[in-house]
C-alpha cells in the first residue's frame, strides 16, 4: 500500500480533468461530483465539521483504507487516493481547520467579472461542478449570509441539494425591511432563517423557523462587521457570504472575510453586473495580492483567496 499526505499550494485539479488539459468536455459529459471515493472523503470533511482539532487529527474509515486529517489542514491517506478525492479535501480542509472559525465568501462570475447581464440574467453562468461546490461551502457553514437584492431577485432556497449534508442557518441583510412576506427563506420551513433589518423595520409575524432582528448600526461596511459580531456571538463561527455582489463588496471592503472562493467561468458576458466593486485606488500598490490557490472545477476554475497576511 502506498501512503499519500499533502497540503498543496499550486495548480490542483478538483471535479474532473487535468489543469493543463484545455479542451472543453464535449455537453453532457460526466463530472465526476461524486465517485464513491469522493462521497467517502466528502462524508470524512463532515464529520470533521465538529472536530476540536485541539485535541488531535481526526481519523476516518474510507471503507477501504483510513483518512487522518490534522488542525494544520494537511491530511494522509492509506492507501494513496485518486486525485479528485485529493483535491475536494485540499480545497475544503482549510475552511474546517481555522481555529477561530472562518468567514468566507464566494462568487461566481464569467472570465470578464460579470455576474449577470444587464437585464439580471444569470442561470446559469458556473457549471455542474462550480454548483455542486456551493453546495459543499453552505453545507460545511454554520450560516449562509446573502442581501436583499439576492432574495428579490432570484428567490433562492439556500439549502444544501446537490449533495448530502446539513443546512446552514440562513441569513438575510434587508436594512429597509422591503422583502415581501412570499420569498421562500421566510414560508418553506426547510432551514432556520434570520431576517436582519434596521431599528424601525422590523415587521411582526412570520413562521417558526423565522426570527426577525434589528441591526442597529450604520449601513455598509460597518454593517458587514456587525452581522459576523452578531453570527459569531450567537456560535456561528463558520460563515459562508454567499452575494449578491453589493454585500460581497461591503464584506471584502470591510476586511470581514478571512477567503474568498471565486469560481470562474470560461465566458464572455462583456457588459452588465460586475462581481465586485470595491473603494477606487490610483495605483497597483494598493490592489490586494492575496496568496491563491487554483482548483479546475469541470470547465470552471476555483480560485481559493486566502485574505489573512497578504504578501
Ligand atoms: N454569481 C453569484 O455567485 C451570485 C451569488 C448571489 C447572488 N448573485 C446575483 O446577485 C444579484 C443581486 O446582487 P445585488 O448586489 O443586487 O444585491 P445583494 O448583494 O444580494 O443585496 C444588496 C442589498 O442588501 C442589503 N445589504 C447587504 N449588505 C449590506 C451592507 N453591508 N450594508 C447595507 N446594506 C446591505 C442592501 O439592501 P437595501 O438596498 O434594501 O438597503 C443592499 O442593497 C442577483 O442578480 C443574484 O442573482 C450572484
Amino acid at each position: 500500500m502506498t501512503l499519500s499526505s499533502r497540503c498543496r499550494t499550486g495548480p490542483v485539479v478538483l471535479g474532473g480533468r487535468s489543469p493543463h488539459d484545455d479542451s472543453v468536455p464535449s455537453e453532457g459529459a460526466p463530472m465526476p461530483c461524486s465517485t464513491p471515493r469522493i462521497d467517502a472523503c466528502w462524508q470524512a470533511l463532515l464529520s470533521a465539521r465538529d472536530h476540536d482539532w485541539s485535541s488531535g487529527p481526526l481519523a476516518v474509515d474510507l471503507a477501504p483504507g483510513r483518512l487522518t486529517m490534522t488542525g494544520d489542514a494537511t491530511w494522509r491517506a492509506d492507501p494513496e487516493l485518486d486525485a479528485d478525492s485529493a483535491d475536494l479535501l485540499d480545497a475544503l480542509l482549510p475552511i474546517l481547520c481555522a481555529p477561530e472559525g472562518c468567514i468566507i465568501g464566494q462568487l461566481g462570475q464569467s472570465l470578464d467579472g460579470r455576474i449577470a447581464t444587464r437585464t439580471g440574467h444569470s442561470h446559469y453562468i458556473n457549471g455542474i461542478a462550480a454548483r455542486t461546490h456551493l453546495h459543499r461551502l453552505r453545507a460545511l457553514a454554520d450560516a449562509v449570509v446573502v442581501g436583499a437584492g439576492t432574495v428579490a431577485a432570484d428567490d433562492p432556497a439556500l439549502t444544501v441539494r446537490h449533495v448530502p449534508g446539513p443546512h446552514p442557518l440562513r441569513v438575510v441583510i434587508d436594512p429597509k425591511g422591503r422583502l415581501a412576506e412570499h420569498h421562500r427563506l421566510f414560508t418553506d420551513g426547510e432551514a432556520r432563517t434570520l431576517h436582519l433589518v434596521a431599528p424601525g423595520a422590523l415587521s411582526d409575524g412570520g413562521a417558526t423557523h423565522l426570527q426577525r432582528e434589528e441591526l442597529a448600526v450604520a449601513p455598509d461596511d460597518a454593517l458587514a462587521r456587525a452581522v459576523i459580531v452578531r453570527l459569531r456571538e450567537a456560535g456561528y463561527r463558520r460563515v459562508l457570504v454567499e452575494g449578491g455582489s453589493t454585500t460581497l463588496s461591503h464584506f471584502l471592503a470591510a476586511d470581514a472575510l478571512d477567503r474568498l472562493h471565486l469560481l470562474v467561468a470560461p465566458l464572455l458576458i462583456g457588459s452588465g453586473r460586475a462581481g465586485l466593486n470595491l473603494p477606487p485606488i490610483d495605483t497597483l500598490d494598493d490592489a490586494r495580492r492575496p496568496t491563491c490557490r487554483r482548483f479546475s472545477l469541470g470547465t470552471d476554475t476555483l480560485f481559493d483567496l486566502a485574505l489573512r497576511g497578504e504578501r
